[in-house]
């Protein structure tokens, strides 16, 4: 199946689902309002990959990524790292709430699958 549907309805508020889609997990995190202040409190230009929050998200609630670490392709690990978002234990990769890099050797931010919402609970990913 090319695309996905994702029910949300059962998704906490500050907690992140991992889902497959084509082979690969798509993270899928319910953003609270003090993850959003956080991905927007960023100087972009301090960023390797530089990206807005807005340009990322569809709503801002929600953050879907595709959960592959841009160096050599390990599965990051959710609420983890020194930035609230992923940290992958391969070679230390640090992603923030909004799946950009921040520190460590990944030279891209996670990727931002296409998708789009179908109704407020439900995503379609592909
Ligand atoms: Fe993630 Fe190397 S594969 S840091």
């Amino acid at each position: 199946l090319a695309s996905l549907e994702v029910d949300l309805s059962n998704i906490a508020l500050g907690s992140t689902v991992t889902v497959k889609w084509r082979g690969k997990p798509v993270f899928i995190r319910r953003r609270t309002e003090q993850d959003i202040k956080l991905a927007n409190t960023v100087d972009i230009s301090s960023l390797r990959d530089p990206q807005v929050d807005a340009d990322r998200v569809k709503n801002p609630e929600w953050l879907v990524v595709v959960g592959v670490c841009t160096h050599l392709g390990c599965i990051p690990l959710p609420n983890a790292g020194d930035f609230g978002g992923w940290f992958c234990p391969c070679h230390g990769s640090h992603y923030d709430i909004s799946g950009r890099i921040r520190r460590g050797p990944a030279p891209f931010n996670l990727e931002v699958p296409q998708y789009s919402f179908l109704d407020e609970n439900k995503l379609l990913i592909g």
